[in-house]
């Protein structure tokens, strides 16, 4: 099929290179002509393992461009894959969808065209979307504005693992209110729903995997299965936060904690793993946009609500551990172990290590830290946070009051931590995530705390 999707953040362009590897004819669209003509060179914009690999194999049946009318007269699917950045009171800011459906609908052809919102939206865009859609249309050839129709298929992908949560998803959602309009994506996502394709070699088939459960529903069904879903995850590792802290309190390990009640099936042992948090571009901002969209309707969600509050406590907590530990912060140095907000990207919205910075600064620490990957992109984005850069872990330990590992990148589990202890001032290691052995770390002489 011929697909254009607007947008080439971490969904658009994932999505655009997976369907284009399937065979699709893709066209991704963005308004950043820069990044437009990076892509063309077979540059990724971001961070994300195996996204040089499947763009470079995908590439015969990807195009980029930055002009509209190239890219939707001849689709029969133009998924919307924008950014909704937060915005004023929870609300996220809809400005770039606006703008997106706008323009699809000026340069819509005569052939049904369906419209997909991909982007994570407030419950009700889809309406929204085909109002904008139409009175576009309308303006500039009447006669092509009743021959679309909306679509919603959210998005489930984790940065890090973005291409496997593509191609073998757990499920695939299609909300449409017609009949005809989910058929055009039951098409298209045909090869992934049975497994037909070739896998690629880098990103070998699970081998567990069957049919990938489809869920054929409503517009709005789907645009909350979105938010019910993120919401849901957030609030396990909130929930699980706080029985650290209780942990803590009475002795317990809160990692057998964990294993003792996700191995039973109705609770599930994945999104149980203690620390400092989640971060990130999608929980923080979709609880936010769940709790606004409910008070919209006289609703108070009350549990979201506590999650979110249960998260902001885990990022002040490292900073009262380090008090407590250090008695006087101001004047010290404290090391940071990773940037981003979990290992596998560069991403950095809304990362634990951004907020434990800022506070630790206006209490007058010097941070320093490192990054296998993201400080490039710290760099770029946040030149006025004054963070020093260090090129290794042992860099950030020398002169070091203590460390604390923020980020759980495979690469700082095994780190030389004799010689870490040895060059700092005091040797303290705050693990953020529970990833580290306590006994490894005391052998090799440092004071190990945790956040439960
Ligand atoms: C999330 C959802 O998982 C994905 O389905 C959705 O489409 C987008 O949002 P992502 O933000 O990429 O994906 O990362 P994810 O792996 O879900 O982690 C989110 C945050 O939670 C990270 O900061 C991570 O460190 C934290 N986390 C995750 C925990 O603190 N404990 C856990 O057990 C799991």
């Amino acid at each position: 099929m011929n697909v254009a999707i607007i947008g080439t953040g971490y969904v658009g362009l994932t999505t655009g290179a997976c369907l284009a590897f399937l065979g699709h004819q893709v066209i991704c669209v963005d308004s950043d002509a820069a990044k437009v003509a990076a892509l063309e060179r077979g540059e990724a914009p971001f961070y994300e393992p195996r996204l040089p690999e499947i763009l470079a194999e995908a590439r015969p049946h990807l195009k980029f461009t930055t002009d509209y009318a190239q890219a939707i007269p001849d689709s029969q699917v133009v998924f919307i894959a924008v950014g909704t950045p937060p915005g004023e009171g929870g609300k996220p800011d809809l400005k770039y969808l606006e703008a997106a459906a706008r323009s699809i609908g000026e340069n819509l052809a005569a052939a049904f065209t369906v419209v997909v919102n991909k982007s994570t939206v407030p419950i009700g865009s889809g309406n929204w979307v085909g109002t904008l859609v139409r009175e576009a249309c309308e303006r500039k050839s009447p006669a092509r504005s009743k021959n679309f129709a909306v679509a919603s298929n959210p998005e489930f992908l984790r940065e890090g693992s973005a291409l496997h949560d593509s191609l073998y998803p757990d499920r695939v959602v299609i909300g449409a209110d017609e009949p005809k309009t989910a058929e055009v994506l039951y098409t298209l996502y045909r090869p992934i729903l049975d497994q037909t394709f070739t896998p690629p070699l880098w990103l070998p088939r699970p081998e567990q995997i069957g049919a990938i459960p489809l869920i054929s529903t409503d517009l709005a069904s789907a645009e909350l299965i979105k938010y019910a879903a993120n919401a849901f995850l957030a609030l396990k590792i909130s929930y699980i936060n706080e029985i650290g802290r209780l942990a803590e309190k009475v002795g317990a390990d809160i990692a057998q904690v964990a294993r003792g009640i996700g191995l039973d099936a109705r609770i599930g042992t994945r999104f149980l793993q203690a620390g400092i948090g989640w971060g990130g571009s999608c929980f923080g901002k979709d609880t936010a946009a769940l709790v606004a969209t409910a008070a919209e309707y006289n609703l108070s969600m009350e549990i979201v609500q506590a999650a979110r509050h249960a998260n902001a406590r885990q990022r002040e907590r490292v900073v009262e551990k380090l008090l407590s530990e250090l008695k006087i912060l101001k004047g010290r140095t404290i090391g940071l172990l990773g940037l981003a907000f979990k290992p596998n990207t560069d991403d950095l919205r809304e990362a634990p290590a951004l907020d434990v910075a800022r506070m630790l600064i206006d209490r007058g620490v010097r941070v320093k830290a490192h990054d296998p990957v993201a400080m490039p992109r710290f760099r770029h984005e946040y030149p006025s946070l004054e963070i020093l850069c260090c090129d290794s872990p042992e860099e950030v330990a020398s002169g070091a009051d203590a460390l604390v590992l923020i980020t759980e990148w495979p690469q700082y589990r095994d780190l030389p931590w004799e010689r870490l202890a040895q060059a700092m001032q005091t040797p303290i290691l705050l693990d953020g995530r529970h990833v580290l052995e306590r006994a490894r770390l005391e052998r090799a002489g440092f004071r190990y705390i945790s956040l439960s």
